[in-house]
């Protein structure tokens, strides 16, 4: 018998329960439970929403081993159509061997090599600015972001096949987003796509995979470690991994990248000191990747943009078996979800939580945050593998960005955010006015000549 109580929750319909007022507004919604019903609100009888960062960091640390992150039915869920043999869709002893497996393509040596390719990607692009021409930043960083992960996934530019991964992506997000899934033998339009951008998807992959063998690169990028695995991997396994690294690898960082831009847009005066900072530290000349220490500012600006739009804005634990958290009785099998959108907004730990502030990450009293306060990447062993490349794309970019161009939202643009796998930002047109370079050096084509 349970002696903790259950959790307070909204009732609901008494059908349907809370998943119409969810899939309506889920930010909205999660946000209203935790403020109403406190730390861990009951959503139903087997969903419950976790709050409070020292229960965020109990579930996903998982120090007594309570809580699973792939469910046996949502392992179920992904084999149809979601990569089942991937790193990041395994479980327990096979999801440790994985990623031990290709944990050593991440070090921080290879990461920071790939630094000055981020930067001349980026100035490549920013070339392609035209004055007070309207961009729209989202495809501008999705295009950028896939370039830049396949180089540092494979060494090779997927710029001529990009349309088929980034409409692979796209197709599996709007499968997964929806809270109504068909089964895939259904020829439903959206199962027909996917499994149309799926098939394409195989086909480029296989073409990267062909290309590399016939050319050997370093053996340190990932695809290099996939190929020299003593027991030689399944075609399926190889596409799976592939798959995942590139679309979690590139439709994070585009979000998160086209987020700051609109977030800057609106605010000049952040801006302003923004550009004084690089002005200081590059004196007029792009940034490269031993800059990023000294760029403080701009690394606080891409912190307070990853803690009002999060990419990551949910992700979920299975408990295994019953256990306590907060003083409430958690029974085996309820999914717990841990929100970075609705803990990263909360009053207790940022002062105006709703304001866009990156001074905030310069004060003292940011060390006092509980560590679960913020936590785009996660935490916990299964903490995001790509969390240094993705920091270290984001101030590189925005260093690049902001030293270029003053970003203005252009007129009568509305900005909506759609929580699908990642939260993407909706209609974010950007008019780029050029700046005056400091030193009169200010095109590219210059400094790569
Ligand atoms: C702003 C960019 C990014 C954000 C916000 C982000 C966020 C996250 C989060 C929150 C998780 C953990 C999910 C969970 O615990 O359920 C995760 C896992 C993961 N991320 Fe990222 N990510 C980003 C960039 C990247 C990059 C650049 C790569 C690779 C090139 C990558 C690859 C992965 C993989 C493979 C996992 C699964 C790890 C595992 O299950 O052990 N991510 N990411």
């Amino acid at each position: 018998m349970p002696t903790a109580p259950l959790p307070p929750g909204p009732q609901g319909h008494f059908i349907t329960g809370n998943l119409v007022a969810f899939s309506e507004d889920p930010l909205g919604f999660l946000t209203r439970c935790a403020r109403e019903y406190g730390d861990v609100v009951r959503l139903g009888k087997t969903n419950y929403l976790l709050a409070h960062p020292e229960l965020i960091e109990k579930v996903l640390v998982n120090g007594e081993g309570h809580f699973v992150k792939i469910a046996a039915h949502e392992a179920r869920k992904r084999s149809q159509g979601g990569f089942p043999e991937a790193m990041m869709n395994s479980e327990g002893e096979d999801w440790l061997r994985k990623r031990r497996f290709v944990q050593p393509a991440f070090h921080r040596k290879y990461v920071n090599a790939c630094g000055q390719k981020v930067i001349s990607l980026t100035e490549h692009l920013l070339d392609s600015w035209r004055p007070g021409q309207p961009r729209d930043v989202y495809v501008d960083m999705s295009e950028l972001s896939l370039d830049i992960v396949s180089r540092f996934l494979f060494n090779t530019p997927v710029n001529d096949e990009a349309r088929h991964v980034a409409a692979a992506v796209d197709a599996i997000m709007r499968l997964t987003g929806s809270p109504f899934r068909f089964p895939m033998w259904l020829p439903t339009p959206t199962n027909v796509r996917l499994r149309r951008s799926l098939a394409r998807l195989d086909t480029v992959l296989a073409g990267i995979v062909r290309r590399y063998r016939e050319r050997p690169g370093e053996p340190q990028d990932m695809l290099g470690i996939l190929l020299s695995a003593e027991q030689p991997l399944s075609e399926e396994q190889l596409r799976d991994e592939l798959a995942t690294m590139i679309m979690s690898g590139h439709e994070t960082t585009a979000d998160a990248l086209a987020w700051t831009y609109y977030l800057l847009s609106r605010h000049p005066d952040t801006q302003a000191r923004l550009v004084a900072e690089l002005d200081e530290v590059l004196d007029g000349r792009p940034p490269s990747p031993e800059d990023i220490p000294r760029l403080r500012y701009t690394e606080a600006v891409v912190k307070e943009s990853l803690r009002l739009y999060s990419p990551a804005w949910i992700t979920s634990r299975e408990a295994l078996r019953d256990c306590e958290l907060g003083g409430f009785h958690v029974p085996a099998g309820t999914t717990l979800g841990v929100s970075q959108w609705v803990t990263h907004r909360d009053p207790r730990y940022y002062e105006e939580p709703e304001a866009f502030r990156p001074e905030r990450w310069l004060s003292e009293t940011i060390k006092q945050l509980p560590k679960y306060a913020w936590f785009p990447f996660g935490g916990g062993p299964r903490l995001c593998i790509g969390a240094s490349l993705a920091m270290l794309e984001l101030v590189l970019i925005t260093a690049c960005v902001a030293r270029r161009f003053r970003l203005e939202l252009a007129p009568g643009c509305e900005v909506t955010s759609r929580p699908a796998l990642a939260l993407q930002p909706v209609g974010v047109r950007i008019l780029p006015h050029p700046r005056p370079v400091r030193g009169g050096v200010s095109s590219s084509r210059q400094e790569r000549a």
